[in-house]
């Protein structure tokens, strides 16, 4: 390395204060296809949803300074890279796939049995890296969106934790969530999202902070309660607690969920989508 990169050493991302690991993700993720902002705050709550193993995870510093950096998560034995990127000055030398190449090696050391990760579908170069690693493809991930439109009917909504939304999820053992929506993820509590329900039949995880829109995390019915309009309901429900609100859902709606409910409720498919790419370690 050092003949390859002079200067350059890679350290434990556990090393640096939680400010300078989120400036070094922001630095890192400039000029991104989705404008990143990070903080020390947004960063603790990122890495206590996701489980980012701050310890495994690597920081690439050149001459002391923080040039790139590759987050791991880990849950079970799956290891998921949670963000990687290199400051835009440092692209293109190969640092990327120095780095990415690390994260391989520290996932087969904790013997972690898979690595997954998504990337955006436009994202070509980082694309190709990981593919020239040996990852490949598992599945897309699907973005959604709506215009708000004039509710016509209600049910009784009710406020909930995410801790019921997460045992309702986990109890559904057909479906194969990505990281972000898994169980895991939804009962980690972000403060910001919030759970409606009807009875025990249909949840929504949502991200209300915007004045125009509300994101949607989840639109959940419960096997027991599905094909009777509940998820519907629940929308119309939503529109009506949250008038004139459009309608985003991020791309991580896994492309074999199919898109027909989602179409029925009068959502089109957004620009933007992922891939999620997976090595076998085993
Ligand atoms: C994606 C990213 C991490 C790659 O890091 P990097 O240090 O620039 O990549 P490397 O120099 O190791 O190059 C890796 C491969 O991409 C190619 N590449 C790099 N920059 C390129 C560019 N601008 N156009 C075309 N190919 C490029 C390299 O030639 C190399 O290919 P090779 O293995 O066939 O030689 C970096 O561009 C980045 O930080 N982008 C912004 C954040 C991001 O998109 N992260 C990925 C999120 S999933």
């Amino acid at each position: 390395m050092r003949q390859r990169f002079p200067g350059l050493t890679l350290v434990s991302a556990g090393q640096l204060p939680l400010a300078a690991l989120a400036a070094l993700f922001e630095a890192a993720f400039s000029g991104y296809a989705v404008p990143i902002r990070q903080n020390a705050a947004l960063l603790a709550a990122r890495v206590r949803s996701e489980q980012i193993d701050l310890e495994h995870s690597r920081v690439a510093l050149r001459d002391g300074a923080p040039c790139a950096l590759c987050l791991l998560a880990r849950r079970g034995d799956t290891m998921r890279i949670a963000a990687m990127g290199v400051v835009p000055a440092a692209r293109g030398a190969g640092l990327g796939r120095l780095l990415l190449d690390e994260a391989i090696a520290v996932a087969r050391e904790q013997r972690a049995a898979r690595l997954l990760l998504e990337v955006l579908g436009s994202n070509a170069v980082a694309r190709r890296l990981y593919e020239r690693a040996g990852l490949r493809p598992r599945r897309r991930l699907l973005g959604w969106q709506r215009a708000p439109f004039t509710p016509r009917a209600e049910a009784a909504l009710r406020r909930t934790h995410c801790i019921e939304l997460a045992r309702a999820l986990g109890a559904d053992h057909a479906l194969d969530w990505p990281w972000q929506l898994a169980p895991a993820s939804v009962a980690s509590g972000y403060a910001w999202m919030s759970t409606y329900a009807i009875a025990d039949k249909a949840y929504a995880w949502i991200d209300d902070r915007a004045r125009d829109r509300l994101a949607l995390g989840h639109l959940f019915v419960a096997p027991h309660a599905r094909g009777a309009g509940y998820a519907r309901r629940l929308l119309v429900s939503l529109q009506a607690h949250f008038p004139g609100r459009a309608w985003t859902i991020p791309p991580l709606v896994p492309e074999e969920f199919g898109g027909a409910v989602l179409e029925a409720l009068g959502f089109t498919r957004s620009a933007l989508d992922q891939v999620e790419m997976e090595l076998a370690l085993g």
